[in-house]
């Protein structure tokens, strides 16, 4: 076999060998955004963690780089975030050098087969050149755990109107905040979450993030959950409400997830003093992660998203939509309408790869896509008006044997009353995502031969508008 080389994404960060898991660590310094994660460079299943690193200019084109951080006398390094430390709270500045600074757990595997509790604890670790290499503090960790067996995956941020860097904490089965003047000495603030949102497994990688809408500042707080997502394995739920410095408090008790497909978790947010933030989530399920038919590497990234809040009435909610491309990977971009897959050739013949954008604008109405290949295999997704779901369906999309959950097909509500039905997708050879502005969906398959789009259920001269961009490869094909 060549090892999962042909499943390879071209548009989305994926090692060059090895395991990945979650995105961490992510920020921007002086146009360059680095992207760290869970990384076991010794297999490809899930081993003593690293943090792997890799940068890029535009979130699309990647450049992996040396091993950031690696395992130590205090464990393994585990998921956490990074901050540049501009006023150098931190005192790690030397030189008029701005310290970037990482904050992660160190899980000690032998307390934890020790039967301890306490064998998760938060360290950190500085940078003074920009993130390329990473001294540990020798005071690690700098919060120990009070006996908690999950206690971990710290995300940080500066809290401008107290003045100090707040670290978002999963503790179990809720959310515990804490609060710092250096990134050293931290103080617990409060708890949230025990009696709210879904609990079907236990809290991971949390992010708390303002967002304006309509003149007001709200504040998200993004908690993975695994088991529990609504399509089974792992998932991200979020609570949208207030934080004053102290407490997070939500609007609604409502259970809202930020992708209702399999394929996206441990997602967070860029570190970065733009406007909008720009998530990237960890693009597998770990159901079957570990299983996958690529060797030589496991696991991508979802495609950069911006997150932003929109409403309708009452109701709002977080928009989640793909960055756009920069227009160097366009290589074709052209509006169709009122036409069926019957007719313009393009989509079809000029698709070198399963490698495309498109949008489809159009009055609300069932609607299926298929995908297919020269080995009889196929992906199905689409909207089924009857019951008011979108729906991906690769259970015969190729390789789907590894896991008795793969081949299931996957649904999400729409939760928009819109009487535009907007469905915007992006094709790589071995994912999917479907986004409407409301409802979005990620999920990876795994076809033996390449798909191309080869029929939908679009009635002829149905006035539908078909966006199209034609993408050219991130990186260069295996
Ligand atoms: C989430 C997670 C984190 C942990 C890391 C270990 O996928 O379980 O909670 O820090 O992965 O690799």
């Amino acid at each position: 076999s060549d090892s999962g080389e042909a499943h390879r994404p071209m548009i989305h960060f994926s090692p060059e060998r090895h395991w990945m898991n979650d995105p961490n660590g992510m920020f921007e310094y002086k146009g360059v955004y680095h992207l760290f994660f869970q990384y076991y460079p010794g297999g490809n299943k899930w081993g003593p963690m690293h943090w792997g690193h890799a940068t890029s200019k535009d979130l699309f084109r990647w450049k992996e780089q040396p091993i950031a951080l690696y395992p130590d006398s205090l464990g393994y390094i585990f998921s956490g975030s990074a901050v540049v430390d501009k006023n150098n709270t931190s005192g790690f500045g030397k030189d008029g050098k701005v310290p970037i600074v990482a904050i992660f757990t160190h899980h000690d595997p032998k307390g934890a087969d020790a039967g301890k509790q306490d064998y998760q604890n938060q360290s950190i670790a500085y940078s003074l050149d920009e993130g390329m290499t990473w001294t540990k503090y020798a005071g690690n960790p700098v919060l120990k755990n009070p006996g908690i067996i999950d206690f971990r995956d710290p995300k940080v941020r500066w809290h401008e109107d107290t003045r100090q860097w707040i670290m978002t904490l999963a503790t179990k089965d809720r959310i515990t905040f804490f609060a710092s003047p250096d990134l050293k000495n931290w103080k617990k603030l409060s708890e949230f979450g025990e009696k709210v949102g879904a609990h079907g497994g236990v809290w991971e990688c949390p992010d708390l993030f303002p967002l304006r809408y309509k003149g007001k500042n709200y504040w998200v707080l993004l908690v993975s959950i695994n088991p529990g997502g609504p399509n089974g394995g792992s998932a991200t739920q979020y609570f949208l409400g207030d934080f004053n410095g102290k407490e997070f408090t939500p609007r609604d008790t409502l259970t809202r997830w930020l992708d209702y497909g399999p394929d996206n978790y441990a997602g967070v947010t860029i570190s970065s003093d733009k406007q909008t933030p720009v998530f990237i989530g960890w693009m597998s399920d770990w159901r079957y992660a570990q299983d996958v038919p690529t060797t030589r590497w496991r696991s991508a990234m979802t495609l950069p998203r911006t997150l932003s809040i929109q409403g309708e009435g009452n109701n709002l909610a977080v928009r989640t939509y793909p960055l756009d491309f920069p227009t160097s990977l366009i290589s074709t971009r052209y509006t169709l309408k009122n036409f069926t897959f019957g007719g313009p050739p393009d989509v079809y013949n000029t698709q070198k790869d399963s490698l495309l954008r498109m949008r489809l604008t159009m009055p609300v109405t069932s609607v299926a896509i298929q995908c297919t290949n020269g080995k009889g295999e196929k992906l199905v997704f689409g909207y089924d008006h009857s019951t008011n779901q979108y729906f991906i369906d690769r259970s015969e999309a190729g390789n789907t044997d590894f896991h008795p959950d793969f081949p299931k097909i996957i649904y999400a509500p729409r939760l928009t009353s819109s009487k535009t039905l907007e469905l915007d997708f992006i094709l790589d050879r071995s994912s999917l995502e479907l986004f409407d502005g409301w409802t979005s969906m990620t999920a990876i398959f795994f076809p033996t031969e390449t798909f191309r789009i080869t029929g939908s259920s679009i009635p002829y001269n149905f006035p539908v508008e078909w966006y199209v961009e034609m993408l050219n490869p991130a990186r260069s094909p295996a």
